[in-house]
């Protein structure tokens, strides 16, 4: 399933990162935003919980995000802002990691470290905020997936439509909440109009 924000302030921010003009103090910052707000539009696919507070007026039983049963992971290293906005936002869910590096040639994912807790019975906030081919998010959902989570969910700042359709096929129970969708990619698997390397340009390193 697709949702891609009609927010304004999604456009706002990711036409912000578009523009060469974007440092990257600026383009971490607004990744890390990005991530907040497109938490906040997938909150519902989160697991509740009851609890029972003390307040200035006495014992409450209030609402909360199950924060112990979710597990946010980045793909490294531009997912690392989006990792943090979230992370903010549910300070006590847990945070998993996995490096997957792209082959230039055949635009392929290739797995190299993953540092992911206990998945099961967890609803898992997987961050990336590129969809290109799809390919390197497609890997990881499958490698979560044979770990045993309730559900997975994503958060994505820009995508190809032929890569996020190609997820939204592969894998219909997961939730793709995606600040825009661009139209298409270039022979080198870059998004147009997108952003260039958003790692690049997150981490100031040359292309
Ligand atoms: N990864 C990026 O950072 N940008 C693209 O356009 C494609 C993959």
């Amino acid at each position: 399933m697709i949702k891609e924000s009609s927010s304004p302030l999604a456009k706002h921010m990711v036409n912000t990162l578009r523009d060469a003009a974007c440092k990257p103090i600026e383009f971490r910052h607004y990744l890390k935003e990005l991530a907040k707000l497109l938490i906040f539009e997938a909150a519902e696919s989160l697991p509740l919980c009851e609890r029972k507070i003390s307040t200035w007026q006495g014992n409450f039983n209030g609402s909360f995000i199950d924060e112990s049963r979710v597990v946010c992971v980045s793909i490294l290293r531009a997912a690392l802002p989006m990792q943090e906005g979230v992370l903010e936002v549910l300070a006590n869910a847990e945070g998993g990691f996995l490096a997957m590096k792209r082959d230039e040639e055949s635009h392929k994912s290739r797995l190299y470290y993953d540092r992911i807790p206990d998945l099961k019975g967890k609803t898992v906030i997987v961050v990336d905020p590129m969809v290109a081919t799809g390919s390197s998010l497609h890997d990881a959902i499958s490698l979560l997936q044979e770990r045993g989570p309730d559900a997975i969910v994503t958060l994505n700042v820009i995508g190809a439509k032929e890569g996020v359709e190609q997820i939204a096929s592969a894998f219909s129970g997961v939730a793709m909440h995606i600040a825009q969708i661009d139209p298409y990619l270039n022979k080198d698997a870059y998004i147009v109009p997108g952003l260039g390397d958003a790692g690049d340009r997150a981490y100031n390193t040359p292309g």
